[in-house]
């Protein structure tokens, strides 16, 4: 129970599909824990999907409708949680879109879509939570970005990775403007993992579904992709007063994928 009489705000906590994506598995898995959690998503559906999952492991969670690149959304979201529980202990910040193509094929709306969903909307979420966490003199962010915002990630993904590394320098620098505030700002860069987020986009460049899971568990250094757990797991970590002092860093949940020298060619 390493998140007893925590509150947990959690954006994108529903999921693609019907699956368990990053966002679900953290929400899911800090309630385990012990934390209250408000699961938002612009699919209320999805996030109540995650409170009836939460619900029927005897946790505690309420679901949220809102966009987070809409910043009165957000605050409404922010507002409400602290209405209902008092207190945000741990920010997450899981929503993220990938669309293919490089500078030539991208058209500009959907590059701008791209760095509004996957780094405008933490700026918001940053806005709205950090006021709140500054009263109660704590709190804990976690961002999820992406091995690609570091390393090719094996297909034309140039705004998904341009936003993500952009997501890395934004959590630097508030990490290290509210450090002395006891505020924690940490990043999570999963590698290749298999959560329904990646099957739609990328089974079509692929060929199908099965060839892009082979493929990609072949590029992996343990000859499997990690899964949303896994990335939940660090989330938890970085939650929880375990890692009271470690902010501003980068944590790689790759499998070692970002040590392999040479990634095999895709088809
Ligand atoms: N799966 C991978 O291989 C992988 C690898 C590296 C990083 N990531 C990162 O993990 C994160 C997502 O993981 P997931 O498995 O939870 O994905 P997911 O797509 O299943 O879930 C994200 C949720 O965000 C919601 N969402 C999308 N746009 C939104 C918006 N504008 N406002 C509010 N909600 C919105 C979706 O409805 C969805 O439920 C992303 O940041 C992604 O870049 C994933």
């Amino acid at each position: 129970m390493r998140l007893q009489g925590k509150v947990a705000l959690v954006f994108g906590a529903g999921s693609i599909g019907s699956g368990v994506g990053n966002g679900r598995a953290m929400a899911m898995l800090f309630a385990r824990e012990g934390a209250s959690v408000i699961a938002v998503d612009r699919d209320l559906a999805s996030a109540q999907e995650t409170r009836n999952r939460i619900a029927a492991e005897g946790g505690v969670c309420e679901a949220e409708r809102a966009d987070v690149t809409v910043s009165a959304d957000v605050l409404r979201v922010v507002e409400a949680c602290i209405h209902r529980f008092g207190r945000i202990d741990v920010l997450v910040n899981n929503v993220g879109i990938a669309e293919l193509g490089g500078p030539v094929e991208l058209s500009e709306e959907k590059w701008d879509l791209v760095f509004d969903v996957n780094v405008k909307s933490m700026f918001l979420a940053c806005k709205h939570v950090l006021p709140q966490m500054e009263r109660q003199g704590s709190g804990s962010i976690i961002n999820i970005s992406s091995l690609a915002s570091v390393r090719w990630a094996g297909v034309p993904y140039v705004s998904y990775g341009a936003s993500k590394s952009a997501v890395n320098g934004f959590s630097r620098y508030v990490a290290m403007q509210y450090a002395s505030k006891k505020i924690r700002v940490n990043t999570i860069l999963p590698g290749l993992m298999n959560t329904p987020m990646i099957v739609e986009p990328l089974a079509k460049f692929y060929g199908d579904v099965d060839a892009m899971v082979a493929q990609r568990d072949a590029m992996c250094p343990t000859g499997k992709m990690g899964d949303a757990w896994d990335v939940a797991h660090a989330a938890l970590y970085l939650a929880c007063d375990d890692s009271r002092y470690v902010t501003g860093m980068e944590l790689l949940v790759d499998g070692g994928l970002s040590q392999q020298v040479v990634t095999p060619a895709r088809p």
